[in-house]
């Protein structure tokens, strides 16, 4: 079988790109999704259905349908924006979001580990909106406080999976034109697939836990 490349949130977006180039690229793609899409039906070996990833539950019931024995890249896309301000504070979004960005990605690459190999790469689709250092405009709290957890997160799988010759890479897509943006943005979804594929191909075990704008620049935490 082809590489196997396994993608949450595959059904739209940048997750949808990356599920359309890497079955282009004759990768064998296989979509989680809460509910597929035409485009995602049309372009992956398969597509399972059900899962949300806030959900242990439907992630374990995923692992078992899954058709492949192991999986060489696991890309953790799925993710939620929401506007929080000093003005409109709400902690059930921040939550969501927490339980969406932060221990989504977290239960996903939990369950499915035992499908990576040496030589695996597991991707992390964060955003610099978590990144600390960078934050010039403040507010967006369940957003940037989910993701800069992401990325505490991120580090330490790095830290623990190196020695099974597991490679973590940690992302960020630009700013792209999808729904998550209202269709503004610097790069269309296939523009940023297409440069986080490159991205993808590029990290090793000596690169593991960087964190990586997709036009290659480094950032910091
Ligand atoms: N667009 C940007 O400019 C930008 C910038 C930085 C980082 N990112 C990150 O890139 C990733 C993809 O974003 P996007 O722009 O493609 O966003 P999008 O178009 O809004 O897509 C979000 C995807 O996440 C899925 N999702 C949300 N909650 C889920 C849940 N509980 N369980 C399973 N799937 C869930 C959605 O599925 P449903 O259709 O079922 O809702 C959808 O497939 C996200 O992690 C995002 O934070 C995006």
């Amino acid at each position: 079988m082809s590489d196997v490349v396994v993608i949450t949130g595959a059904n739209r977006g940048i997750g949808l790109e990356l599920a359309k180039k890497y079955s282009q690229r004759g990768a064998h793609v296989i979509g989680l999704v809460r509910e597929s899409s035409s485009e995602l039906s049309n372009c992956a070996a398969q597509v399972i259905e059900g899962v949300d990833v806030t959900d242990l539950e439907s992630i374990s019931q995923a692992k078992s349908q899954l058709q492949c024995e192991s999986i060489a890249i696991l890309i953790n896309n799925a993710g939620l924006l929401t506007a929080e301000s000093l003005d409109d504070m709400s902690f059930e979004r921040i939550q969501r979001q927490f339980d969406i960005n932060t221990l989504g990605p977290l239960k996903v690459t939990s369950v499915l580990l035992p499908l990576l190999q040496p030589g695996a790469k597991c991707i992390m689709m964060t955003s610099r909106m978590g990144s600390i250092a960078d934050n010039e405009s403040g507010s967006r709290y369940g957003y940037r406080l989910s993701k800069a957890a992401l990325n505490a997160a991120s580090k330490s799988l790095a830290i623990d999976l190196k020695p099974k010759g597991i490679i973590v890479g940690i992302c960020h897509p630009g700013w792209v034109q999808t729904e998550m943006t209202g269709h503004t943005g610097h790069l269309t979804a296939p523009e940023s697939a297409s440069a986080l594929m490159d991205r993808i191909s590029e990290f090793t075990l000596e690169t593991t836990g960087t964190f990586v704008h997709s036009n290659g620049e480094r950032l910091p935490w």
